[in-house]
């Protein structure tokens, strides 16, 4: 059976296309454009988009390199957008290809150049109400050698000497705009919007609205939803029982690896308001779980306990549709895009269990950022509770203790991770990290309580700050508040010796510890 994917965001109206060459940041671009309130979509860069409402496009950067044999182009579109004068905005890998196809010289560089630059720029709409000297954010082997007839420089480098250049409204930046190094990378975006005449109208309540009224086209028949009680799968049950009502039966997989309360929090918020299954499995998750010590393989035994769960209740009210709440980080680094690594599989997307039985699977936010989420749940009605909540993830406590999960050691980490939220809202912190939790190490320490020595377990305290999770930094938390968590552990969990504070960035670690 094949499943079909459905993504959400087409829309009517004014159109960016992004044309993915393959870099890991092309979804950070139409990202930023959305942010701009100009609605834009990713095409895949071999993607004939010149029968569609396209009216800018922007060229992503990407791995490759442009005289390579088997390097990505696409020469009819960039005819196509230069007979028809399309604004459009090369970024990297796109700038090379925009030299080259025009008849300017690539090649490569000396070094690679990676990190940041001051880019000299001059006066051009681009740069509008810039100062001249720019912070750039640069990675990149090859370079410029010569422009193509017709184009200008409009920005140098120490090492580019053209960092950018243009053709009427063709351009061409050799920085990368779309991330935060670039310190006026958004007005840079902002600036090739104003060239490009984009109206500016598109907000997430379209989102909201517009999926709405598709998942209403595409669900013909009943749905069901993993129902974790996160922010994610909440916004998108609301999103899709909007759509059907009814039709969608939420299915909450009590596994016994949650966080204290979850259980009862998810029937007070979501009991008649949608149709609610609560499915107690913790024995049947603990055992299949039972000896299982390797990160994926805990992963992949969950996810697939979840569908078959999720399957088994779809059979139950005739569900065909599989709804998830997977947004974009969770599939950027299970290894969706071309060029990522798998780093982690989430469990509800990497490791989905090869034969499923729904007819499709529907993600109605895998194209969004966190915080887009909470956004378009702000626009369902949702409470800040819901929304505010940290990020769990998918495999609960499994993936936070280190050793095998087994009634002891889930109870030792819940109990841990509810003092670390406890604290953080008392030192009304916990809204603003991005997450704050415990893990339990498999290893023991010495400790010594009374007068007694004894071995005993050590809990590592995690607390970080990020804007999407794509990367993250430790949070240089309080000594007393650290102190406060720390006594509370050990003095509320006798088994625990030792408190730890991870000090690490991700990368190199994860967020999660497994
Ligand atoms: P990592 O650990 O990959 O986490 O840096 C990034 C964000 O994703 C959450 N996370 C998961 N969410 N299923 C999920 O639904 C998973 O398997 C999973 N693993 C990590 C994590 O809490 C963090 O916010």
């Amino acid at each position: 059976m094949s499943i079909i994917f459905i993504s959400f965001l087409l829309i009517d109206g004014y159109m960016l296309a992004v044309m993915d060459f393959g870099s890991q940041y092309t979804h950070l671009i139409a990202r930023r454009i959305r942010q701009l309130n100009v609605y834009s979509e990713i095409f895949p860069f071999y993607q004939d988009v010149a029968d569609t409402d396209v009216e800018a496009v922007i060229l992503s950067g990407g791995p490759s390199s442009v005289y390579r044999e088997n390097a990505p182009r696409n020469d009819a579109l960039l005819d196509w957008l230069f007979a028809e004068k399309i604004p459009t905005l090369g970024i990297c890998y796109g700038l090379h290809l925009i030299a080259q196809h025009f008849g300017g010289k690539v090649v490569k560089g000396k070094e690679r150049e990676y990190g940041t630059a001051d880019a000299f720029v001059v006066d051009d709409p681009l740069f509008k109400e810039l100062d001249i000297t720019q912070k750039v954010w640069m990675s990149h082997g090859d370079r410029v050698e010569a422009l193509p007839p017709g184009f200008s420089r409009i920005a140098s480098t120490e090492n580019s000497e053209f960092a950018a250049f243009r053709c009427n409204t063709m351009y061409a930046v050799q920085w990368h705009p779309e991330v935060h190094h670039t310190e006026n990378g958004m007005k840079m975006l902002s600036n090739f919007l104003e060239i490009a005449g984009a109206t500016r109208d598109w907000h997430l309540e379209d989102f909201t609205r517009q999926t709405v009224a598709e998942l209403r086209e595409k669900i013909p028949g009943n749905a069901v939803i993993g129902l974790s009680g996160g922010v994610d799968s909440s916004v998108a049950a609301t999103l899709v029982s909007r759509a059907i009502g009814t039709r969608l039966t939420a299915v909450f997989v009590d596994h016994g690896l949650l966080p204290a309360g979850e259980v009862e929090q998810v029937r007070t918020w979501f009991e008649g308001k949608v149709t609610l299954e609560v499915i107690s499995a913790k024995d049947r998750f603990f055992s299949k779980l039972k000896g299982v010590l390797d990160p994926e393989e805990k992963r992949r035994v969950i996810g697939e306990e979840f569908i078959r769960i999720f399957e088994e209740e779809a059979r139950k009210v005739k569900a065909t549709t599989l709804v998830q709440g997977t947004i974009y980080p969770d599939r950027i680094e299970s290894g969706i895009t071309q060029h990522a690594d798998v780093i982690k599989s989430h469990h509800n997307v990497g490791a989905l269990p090869e034969v499923m039985e729904f007819e499709q699977v529907v993600e109605p936010l895998q194209d969004l950022y966190k915080d887009e989420v909470r956004e378009v749940g702000k626009t369902l009605g949702l409470p800040d509770d819901i929304l505010r909540k940290h990020p769990f993830p998918g495999p609960g406590l499994a993936v936070r203790v280190l050793g095998e999960v087994n009634d002891q050691s889930i109870i030792i980490c819940r109990k841990a991770c509810t003092i670390v939220e406890d604290e953080l809202k008392a030192a009304g912190l916990y809204n603003e990290v991005w997450q704050g939790f415990a893990v339990l190490f498999e290893d023991k320490v010495v400790g010594v309580v009374g007068d007694e020595r004894n071995l005993g377990n050590v809990v590592g305290i995690r607390i970080v700050q990020s804007l999407d999770a794509m990367t993250a930094n430790f949070v240089k938390v309080d000594w007393d508040v650290l102190e406060r968590m720390s006594t509370r552990i050990t003095n509320e969990i006798p088994e625990v010796v030792s408190v730890a504070y991870f000090v690490s960035h991700k990368p190199p670690q994860t967020i999660e510890p497994l």
